[in-house]
């Protein structure tokens, strides 16, 4: 083979390889975008919603439904009252004290005693008791819960109409505790029944030593118990001041003008008067009237027991259960006249 064939040969490689390697070139642009496509077809006619096709203004309209309810609430300690800031984050006080921890305790079957911390906790507020925004419908104010309410300190139950949904909060958190060895009861400054135990009082149990109480005639007479002598009674024009007024007691007390039935209430305070100054004397109390702690012979205990159910915590001063407030009372000045 000549130099110059093997040359040739040499420049056609080269040749070969420069148009190989003009072929991995970059991939060029994108051509241009095609024409639209063809219009589709009319859809039905539309209307605007107006606002009667919103559930919402069977409540948010321009009536006092709303504004009146709150307004009333807004007076009374459920909607006034500060404790849920400081209970509602605690466990154990959250099932009565946060609204929205209330509504927890209801769905996971808790006692208010195990009811868990609630991180954000609200007022006993309108959704505490209605089911506010669930369907968007007026039947949303219907009750959170109206079933019976097993009594946990007191192992009862409480059935007495809408006036159960007050029960599961406004019951006593606390039994009187069993006497040490040496038959004295620990009072410490927390000794007594919790604030609230006023369906306790009403079923007639609760109270510490001998006395069998029995359910207030109240709680078999009124119909929706709290609900009628709190609020007037169930239906549209319940009132959310959650004050007893003197108008509900009619139907069955005409003559009332007081919640002083025949002098009832005057007779309890005259007890009332003499088992505080009996207990000041024996020192379970001090002059302010301030428990004092201490070991005590348990009747004593029994006695301090049922003063400050019936005269501290119920607060009816006898209405809840008129017979057993007595016969607390009594049995209890008692413990210092044997
Ligand atoms: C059963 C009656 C009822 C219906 C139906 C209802 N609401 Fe309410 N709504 C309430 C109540 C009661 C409140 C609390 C008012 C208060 O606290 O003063 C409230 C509060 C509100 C608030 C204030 C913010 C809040 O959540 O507290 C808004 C916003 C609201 N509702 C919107 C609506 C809308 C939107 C609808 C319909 C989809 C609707 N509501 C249906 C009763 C109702
Ligand atoms: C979720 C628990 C809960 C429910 C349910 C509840 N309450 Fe209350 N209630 C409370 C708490 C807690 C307070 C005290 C609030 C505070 O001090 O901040 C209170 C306060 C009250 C007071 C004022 C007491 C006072 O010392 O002046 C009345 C009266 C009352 N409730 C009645 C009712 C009635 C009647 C019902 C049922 C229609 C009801 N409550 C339902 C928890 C509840
Ligand atoms: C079974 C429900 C229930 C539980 C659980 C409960 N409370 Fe209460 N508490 C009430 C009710 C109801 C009242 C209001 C009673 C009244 O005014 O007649 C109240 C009132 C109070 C008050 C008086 C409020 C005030 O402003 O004067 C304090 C303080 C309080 N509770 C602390 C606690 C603490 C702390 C816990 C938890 C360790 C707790 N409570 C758990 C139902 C409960
Ligand atoms: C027969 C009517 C009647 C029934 C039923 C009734 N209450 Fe009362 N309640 C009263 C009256 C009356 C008072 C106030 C007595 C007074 O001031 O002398 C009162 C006082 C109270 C107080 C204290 C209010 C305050 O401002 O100090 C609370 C809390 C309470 N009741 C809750 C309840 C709860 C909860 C129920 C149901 C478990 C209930 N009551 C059932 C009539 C009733
Ligand atoms: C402590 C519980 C409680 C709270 C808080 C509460 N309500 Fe009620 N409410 C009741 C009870 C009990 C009734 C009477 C029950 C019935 O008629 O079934 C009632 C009745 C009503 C009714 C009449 C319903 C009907 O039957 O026509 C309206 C409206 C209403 N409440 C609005 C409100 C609003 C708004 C709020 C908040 C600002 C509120 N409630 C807070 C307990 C409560
Ligand atoms: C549905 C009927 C009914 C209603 C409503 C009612 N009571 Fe009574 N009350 C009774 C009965 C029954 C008794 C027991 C018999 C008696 O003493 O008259 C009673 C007894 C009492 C007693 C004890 C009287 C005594 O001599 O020991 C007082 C106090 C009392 N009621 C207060 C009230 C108050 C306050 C209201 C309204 C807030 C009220 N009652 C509403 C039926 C009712």
């Amino acid at each position: 083979m000549s130099i110059k064939k093997g040359l040739f040969i040499v420049i056609g490689l080269l040749a070969a390889a420069f148009v190989l390697a003009a072929c991995a070139g970059p991939v060029g642009s994108v051509g241009p975008a095609g024409p639209a496509g063809p219009v589709g077809p009319t859809g039905p006619a539309g209307t605007n919603p107006s606002s009667a096709d919103l559930t919402c203004t069977q409540c948010h309209n321009n009536t006092t439904l709303i504004s009146s309810k709150a307004e009333a609430w807004a007076t009374s300690l459920h909607g006034s009252g500060t404790a849920f800031l400081a209970e509602g984050t605690e466990i154990g006080c959250a099932g009565c004290h946060s609204g929205s921890g209330f509504l927890a305790d209801l769905a996971g079957s808790l006692t208010p005693d195990k009811s868990v911390a609630d991180p954000h906790p609200t007022q006993q507020d309108c959704r505490t008791c209605h089911k506010i925004h669930t369907t968007y419908t007026t039947t949303d104010f219907a009750l959170t819960s109206t079933a019976a309410v097993a009594m946990y300190a007191t192992s009862t139950t409480y059935d007495g109409g809408a006036g159960n949904l007050c029960a599961n909060c406004h019951q006593a958190r606390r039994v009187i505790p069993t006497p040490a060895a040496d038959g004295t009861i620990a009072v410490t400054i927390r000794f007594g029944p919790h604030h609230g135990p006023q369906s306790d009082m009403i079923l007639g149990v609760g109270g510490a030593g001998a006395v069998t109480g029995t359910p207030s005639p109240h709680y078999s007479t009124v119909k929706d118990t709290c609900v009628t002598c709190h609020m007037g009674g169930a239906g549209p024009d319940a009132s959310h001041t959650f004050a007893p007024n003197v108008a509900s007691c009619l139907s069955c007390h005409p003559d009332a003008t007081d919640f002083n039935m025949k002098g009832a209430q005057t007779d309890l305070d005259a007890k009332i008067t003499t088992l505080k100054a009996d207990l000041t004397t024996a020192g379970l109390l001090d002059k302010n009237g301030v428990i004092v702690a201490g070991n005590f012979p348990e009747a004593q205990a029994n006695a301090l027991w049922n003063y400050l159910l019936v005269a501290v915590e119920d607060k009816s001063n006898g209405v809840h259960n008129m017979p057993y407030a007595d016969a607390l009372m009594d049995a209890s000045i008692a413990v210092f006249t044997k």
